[in-house]
């Protein structure tokens, strides 16, 4: 058997300009939220290309909605959508298959599916959702792996979650815009996927007041229509990229991105002594002859993202004294740190958090765990002394579009190459 790893010589100094495409956690909600369009077509413009955009499709087939993808806009016909249980594989490659049980829910009242999967990131429980689908009246239960939602009539209703979640907020802004009367959000997520999500609705019909502010206000309505919806650029794709444009970049720019999105990030990377210049759509940067030491704590939006917890850690390893990451959403999100330990990183993990040492990473075999610490690994191969191979790159290619072909137009030594098992 072959499989693919991609390999890096690290040490390139990377300049150039790199193009920001669209937001995948944006796009994992909009497909399926396009289900709920019992009339005409949406065509959503600008999808990153990435695996997980594949998969949503082909759940979307399996309810007999036509899609059809051409580069980056896909069409979605779900005016002969007909309800169908969905099966375990597809639905468990990836997290956000969640949110085909609140656009099923709300289109045809029942959906069986099973239990979702993603990324290996520590415990990510569905609770929030479930109480949420409930409080709109539906009876959820979990038998063999596979949950049942059904309910006679959606109705609206107060829901103050418990923890702020992104999942739960876009999947009861879904469900709740198929609900008869108004349903009220608290304690809501305000990321800007939330945003784009309720504008994808709106634009299709929905009545959704305040998504990104803490409270938000659904008014159900009867049916749902086509539309044309562009979506966001990729805030965590274009963190990706600058994180190594403050490594290794000179000269170097990420274009197509929201700078607004990316100031928690911004004020980091200068705390680090990196020069950023802020235009409308990019910004520029130049990587410093030294690093000062930092303390990264994750947040919820507009904190400092959990998916960039991961390809921040690389650059720490840089700073002339010993920095501190602290992980609040995924206490457990540390399963790159293994596999910098075999670069010669040096790393202590504590609860929840990991003090980063100054080292100088070497080149070695390592092994994607999930996406994001795929982007990681990624990062210190580029910083690297010599050649890093990055092995369960299929982590990878769910999440970044292109990377390897974007690295080497940036100048990075970067290929894929397939190796045989033995
Ligand atoms: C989204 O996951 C993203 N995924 C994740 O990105 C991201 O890490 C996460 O938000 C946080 O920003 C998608 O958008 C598809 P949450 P989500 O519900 O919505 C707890 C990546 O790398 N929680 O906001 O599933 C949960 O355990 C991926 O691109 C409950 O307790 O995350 C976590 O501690 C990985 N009960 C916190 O809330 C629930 O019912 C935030 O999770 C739901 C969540």
């Amino acid at each position: 058997m072959s499989r693919e790893v991609i390999k890096i010589r690290g040490g390139s100094t990377l300049s150039g300009e790199v193009e920001i495409s669209g937001a995948k956690n944006s796009a994992v909600a909009l497909i399926p939220a396009s289900l709920m369009a019992a009339e005409g077509e949406v065509v959503l413009e600008g999808l990153p290309e990435i695996s997980d955009v594949n998969t949503l499709m082909s759940l979307l087939n399996d309810l007999n909605i036509r899609t059809e993808l051409d580069g980056t806009v896909l069409k979605i016909n779900a005016d002969k959508a007909e309800n169908m249980p969905l099966p375990n594989t597809k639905v468990q490659s990836l997290r956000a298959s969640y949110y085909m049980m609140g656009a099923m829910l709300a289109r045809f009242k029942k959906c069986v599916i099973g239990l979702p999967g993603g990324c290996p990131i520590g415990p990510r429980p569905i609770d929030q959702h479930i109480k949420g689908f409930e409080a709109l009246g539906a009876k959820v239960t979990n038998e063999h792996g596979a949950m049942y939602l059904e309910a006679e009539e959606l109705k609206g209703a107060k829901i103050f979650f418990d923890v702020v979640s992104v999942g739960a907020t876009i999947n009861m802004m879904i469900a709740a815009s198929g609900a008869k009367g108004q349903t009220i959000l608290e304690n809501v997520a305000k990321e800007p996927e939330i945003v784009d999500v309720a504008s994808l609705l709106n634009s299709m019909g929905a009545d959704i007041r305040g998504a990104g502010t803490d409270s938000i206000k659904i008014n159900g309505v009867e049916k749902l229509h086509g539309t044309t919806h562009s979506i966001i650029p990729d805030r965590i794709e274009a963190g990706t990229y600058m994180i190594v444009g403050a490594a290794a970049g000179e000269d170097y720019t990420v274009r197509n991105i929201i700078p607004t999105h990316m100031e928690s990030l911004i004020s980091k990377l200068q705390e680090l002594g990196v020069r950023i210049e802020t235009g409308d759509d990019f910004v520029k940067m130049t990587k410093p002859a030294k690093y000062s030491p930092v303390s990264v704590k994750t947040q919820v939006y507009p904190g400092f993202a959990t998916d960039l917890q991961q390809p921040m850690t690389p650059l720490l390893f840089m700073a002339n004294g010993v920095s501190k990451v602290t992980e609040t959403i995924y206490p457990a999100r540390f399963r790159h740190i293994d596999e910098l330990s075999r670069m010669d990183g040096k790393i202590e993990q504590k609860s929840g958090s990991a003090l980063i040492f100054p080292s100088n990473l070497k080149g070695a075999d390592v092994y994607a765990s999930d996406l994001r610490a795929g982007a990681c690994l990624l990062i210190s191969g580029l910083i690297a002394e010599g050649v890093t191979t990055i092995h369960n790159v299929n982590h990878i290619d769910r999440g970044y579009t292109d990377i390897v072909k974007k690295l080497q137009t940036l100048g990075a030594d970067i290929w894929r190459e397939e190796i045989s098992d033995h």
